[in-house]
């Protein structure tokens, strides 16, 4: 049987289906993938940007990077492969994406259930009263920006590199894929924990690794079903099986 008659009958047999999606599902809307050819992370020297230190030592240089990516990203919208995961959403049972992505394209295609492990482009968190708000100006016009309240500096509510995540979604990610009999991975290089460990947990208890990637990564060899193309097309492929 191939690769996608058995991706259809895991799905459609599934009781619960985790998904973990990368920058490589918003690749075909245009947003760049950060290791990819042409990715974010060759044109800046985004280590250097998306971390603490940096944003301490020069805010409005790391700002000016966020400013420059929310620009790109409220320009761009959903692929064919948002779509399909919030067709699956309601057709399959219990699915829920856990996504890498801070930039809210799951939700503008209609995804209701989206874990964002990594935080939102959208959001700030006000540096003094640690409170999270949408700040949705575009383009930013005053750098640094500051909170509306106190007036002091604030900063996107993303997870830097060095940064812990947020310990109640980690858990819900973590119970969410233990207890899921598929893990649907789409567009991620598998690089960068603690998300690259969640397909695991799925394998440990049982279930089954189901990857869709234009290139061989580091889970491929777990995977039970690598899908090699782009997501949108393997996702056409298989919804027009289920
Ligand atoms: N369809 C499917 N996969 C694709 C496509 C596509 N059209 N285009 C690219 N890919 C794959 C690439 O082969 C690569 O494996 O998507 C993956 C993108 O990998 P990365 O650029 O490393 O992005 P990601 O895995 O999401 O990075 C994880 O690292 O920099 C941090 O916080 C950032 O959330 C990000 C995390």
């Amino acid at each position: 049987m191939n690769n996608f008659k058995k991706a259809v009958e895991f799905l459609k047999d599934a009781n619960s289906i985790a998904v973990l999606t990368g920058a490589g599902i918003s690749a075909e809307s245009g947003v760049p993938t950060f290791r990819g050819r042409g990715g974010l992370w060759r044109k800046y020297r985004a280590e250097e940007l998306a971390t603490p230190e940096a944003f301490k030592q020069d805010p409005v240089l790391v700002w000016k990077f966020y400013d420059y990516r929310r620009q790109l990203i409220s320009k761009v919208q959903p692929n064919k492969a948002h779509e399909i995961l919030a067709k699956w959403e309601k057709g399959l049972k219990n699915l829920t994406i856990v996504t890498q992505n801070i930039d809210g394209l799951h939700q503008k295609s209609g995804s209701k259930n989206v874990i964002e492990l990594h935080g939102n482009i959208w959001e700030v968190r006000c540096i003094k009263e640690n409170k999270i708000f949408k700040y949705e100006e575009n383009p930013i016009k005053e750098f640094p920006p500051r909170c509306p309240d106190c007036g002091s500096i604030i900063r996107p509510n993303v997870v830097w590199f060095g940064e812990s995540l947020n310990p109640e979604i980690l858990s819900l990610s973590f119970s969410l894929f233990e207890n899921s009999d598929i893990a649907l991975v789409i567009g991620t290089s598998s690089v960068v924990y603690p998300a690259a460990h969640l397909p695991l947990l799925t394998k440990k208890s049982g279930g089954k690794i189901i990857e869709i990637n234009i290139e061989e990564t580091s889970l491929t060899g777990l995977s039970d079903i690598f899908l090699k193309g782009k997501a949108s097309e393997i996702l056409k492929g298989i919804d027009s099986l289920i």
